[in-house]
């Protein structure tokens, strides 16, 4: 039984069969590989992208999709969390896509059930399908991406979705700068970092920006946006006319985060990477499903 819980439950031979895949699927190539199976989504915290393209991409493929909405389900009258992943396992679905506020808990429900559990993101933990299809996308720009140059820039220290890259990333050879104020810089000591961006935006090929994730912060750690994005929104005077990439996971909070302007630039590729998004999960579901 395969899971997905960390980028790394995926080998580099894997990923490249499964981007292949997704490239396939992208340009139309689509089989009913997932006909008359079954899978269910559960996710105890907000989505519109995850969601919807796991839904989407189950679909494509010819699955029946269940979703639960946990704020109407039993959850809310005492049932634990394993009781709710054993009572859907017991419908027999072919996978379960998982999303929780806490770190760890897509894990500890592959030990309850007899299908594939997949991580849609859990706590400040891990997102492997966004960081999946965050390569993905590099790879349609820089089809070797080894040495190409990345920043990862913002509220790093809650992210999963950095964290995820950052595991990936690295595996694929890309070559990684931290950029964050001193309270969103995680402790980890394998990567270049600073605490400005002008320090390396004549360097980067690639920024991916992230959101501040305002919901795990215990205490207000900036006045106000505004304050960060002083410093830290990629906008369009920052960058200029340098050839360099733009990504975000999204939500992207605009002018925090991104402005306006930079986001309406051919250069900014989150579009694409929601595009992408259904493609590279297809492949996952069925990597997971059917081998
Ligand atoms: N990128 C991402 O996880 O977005 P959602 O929270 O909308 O799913």
């Amino acid at each position: 039984m395969r899971h997905l819980i960390n980028t790394a439950d995926f080998t580099i031979d894997e990923i490249k069969e499964i981007f292949a895949n997704a490239a396939h699927y992208k340009a139309g190539d689509i089989s009913l590989s997932l006909q008359n199976r079954l899978i269910i989504t559960i996710f105890f915290e907000n989505s519109t992208r995850t969601r919807s393209s796991f839904e989407v991409a189950a679909k494509r493929l010819g699955a029946e999709v269940v979703s639960l909405d946990v704020s109407k389900s039993s959850s809310s009258k005492g049932e634990t969390l394993f009781d709710t992943a054993a009572n859907l396992d017991a419908m027999n679905p072919d996978a379960i896509i998982v999303r929780h506020q806490d770190a760890g808990v897509p894990k500890i429900l592959s030990n309850y059930v007899h299908c594939p559990i997949v991580n849609g993101g859990d706590g400040a933990h891990g997102h492997p399908t966004q960081a999946l299809l965050d390569l993905f996308t590099i790879m349609e720009n820089f089809p070797d991406p080894e040495g190409k140059k990345i920043a990862i820039v913002g509220d790093i220290k809650n992210s999963r979705v950095a964290n995820s890259n950052i595991e990936l990333l690295s595996r694929f050879g890309l070559d990684i700068t931290l950029v964050a104020p001193p309270h969103f810089m995680p402790r980890i000591s394998a990567y270049r970092k600073t605490h400005y961006i002008q320090e390396v935006i004549d360097d980067v090929d690639i920024i991916m920006s992230l959101r501040t994730q305002t919901e795990r912060h215990t205490n207000q750690i900036y006045a106000s946006l505004k304050d960060y994005a002083s410093d830290f929104c990629i906008s369009k005077t920052l960058v200029g006319d340098r050839d360099i990439m733009i990504m975000h996971p999204g939500p992207v909070n605009r002018n925090i985060d991104i402005d306006d302007a930079l986001l309406a630039d051919p250069r900014s590729k989150i579009l694409e990477q929601v595009k992408n998004g259904v493609f590279v999960r297809m492949a996952v579901l069925e990597n997971l499903i059917c081998r």
